[in-house]
């Protein structure tokens, strides 16, 4: 049996130190829990002269990774981007390591490569650190759920986006000044565009999805909607109506296929996802026997991330030493992914209309031609000077989307209609 697990850690920015530090601080329990003692080999960087963190020796900086992967027994890739972090995953398989990464991107373009080339090599990767950092949702879904059919995960699967709408639905900043406080805070992406525009939350709804319905989905098929768009004035008319607006990953089973999106959405007040402040991270899994269950935490950072990474470290250890393997990719549920057209939301839309007789009926009447049910319609009147338009706030019952787009369309020709403000959409309790 080994005494020994040699772990070579690949990239050293906030959550490599973090667990660089935790190898070091817990290497009693560490050792205890995986059967034998985790010795760091090495940590690969671009630049070993670089300021460090006090707690990363810098006798185990390199800036050549190929050296220390082909000694160990786990690689921790912590590089980020699609390259060079898959050309060093590849070539630990090779080397007959086990890969734990954090790295979800990479997972959401070229997943099936890795899990393949894993299987091959008869090696684990572990990836919990890949979606919603510190929270267990990975092993929720592989494992603690495997006796279960999911049938819709919904989440707050980015930090930083979190945190910029909650300062401007809760301190009243703009979009500009939280998203600095957020790259100051650190958990915004090095290039924020990834947070701002929903590509960190489609890669990890990709992933999360995959790993509920048993279907391989890709970043492309996520259909997305960043947070770029949302203004002081929807912040304010989503709380004038009992509503927050959250970025929420959506990854819902049809009869006909699933559906994957990420989309800036109003949800009620009260829903246990508009509860989630700040850079906190959530995601509430429907299964058909467990029914709804909600995982909440820490969705970024350097100790949280590392957490994640650690418990995979732990695991992949104790296989090196006791045999054994992580969950396969399970890839058999052949369930087609909806084309946006065909994708089944609530929405609200809110209109300026000439008020005049009749115009509710016409308007009503445009949703009624395309078969999208209204749940509700509210109509109110700027403050101030008197004016010969008012403002309709329609809320729909679901509808397919080429439904509503084609609702849309009909809007935006009428003569009654003199602007469509905002169309979004909507999660209820
Ligand atoms: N930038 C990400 C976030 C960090 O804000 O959630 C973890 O993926």
């Amino acid at each position: 049996m080994k005494d020994e697990v040699k772990v070579a850690l690949l990239g050293c920015g906030t959550v490599g130190t973090q667990v660089a530090r935790l190898l070091g601080e817990q290497a009693e329990d560490f050792a205890a829990r995986s059967g034998a003692r985790l010795r760091l080999i090495g940590i690969a960087v671009r630049d070993a002269s670089a300021p460090r963190d006090p707690a990363i020796d810098p006798a185990l900086l390199t800036e050549d990774a190929d050296s220390i992967i082909d000694q160990a027994d786990i690689v921790i890739e912590l590089i980020g981007g699609i390259e060079p972090a898959r050309t060093y995953i590849l070539r630990a398989f090779q080397a007959g390591a086990s890969v734990v990464t954090g790295n979800k991107a990479l997972l959401a373009e070229h997943g099936p490569e890795l899990y393949e080339a894993a299987a091959e090599a008869n090696v684990d990767l572990y990836y919990e650190a890949a979606v919603a950092g510190a929270i267990p949702v990975v092993y929720g879904l592989r494992e603690s759920l495997a006796g279960d059919r999911i049938t819709q995960i919904l989440g707050i699967v980015n930090g930083t986006t979190n945190y910029i709408l909650d300062e401007m639905t809760v301190a009243g900043l703009s979009f500009d000044e939280a998203l600095k406080q957020a790259q100051e805070l650190g958990f915004a992406e090095a290039d924020p565009t990834a947070d701002v525009d929903g590509l960190d939350a489609a890669a990890k709804c990709a992933i999360l999805a995959s790993l509920a319905f048993h279907t391989r989905v890709e970043l492309s098929d996520v259909e997305v909607t960043g947070i770029r768009e949302i203004t002081a004035a929807d912040i304010a008319s989503a709380t004038a109506a009992g509503y927050v607006i959250k970025l929420l990953a959506n990854a819902k089973r049809h009869e006909d296929g699933i559906e994957v999106s990420v989309a800036p959405t109003l949800v009620p007040a009260d829903h246990p996802l508009a509860t989630v402040h700040g850079s906190f991270n959530a995601v509430v899994i429907e299964a058909e026997a467990a029914d709804r269950l909600m995982f909440y935490g820490r969705g970024a950072g350097g100790a949280p991330t590392a957490s994640a990474v650690l418990s995979d470290v732990v695991a992949a250890a104790s296989h090196k030493v006791l045999g054994g393997n992580a969950p396969r990719e399970l890839i058999y549920g052949d369930v087609p992914i909806l084309p946006a057209s065909k994708t089944r939301a609530r929405h609200q839309l809110e209109l300026v209309v000439v008020d005049q007789i009749g115009v509710l009926t016409e308007v009503t009447g445009v949703f009624a031609r395309h078969g999208v049910s209204i749940s509700a319609v509210a109509q109110s009147y700027g403050r101030g000077k008197k004016s010969d338009t008012c403002h309709l706030t329609v809320t729909t019952h679901e509808a397919q989307q080429n439904e509503l787009d084609a609702t849309l369309a009909d809007l935006r020709e009428s003569s009654f209609v003199t602007d469509i403000v905002r169309v979004i959409r909507v999660e209820e309790n």
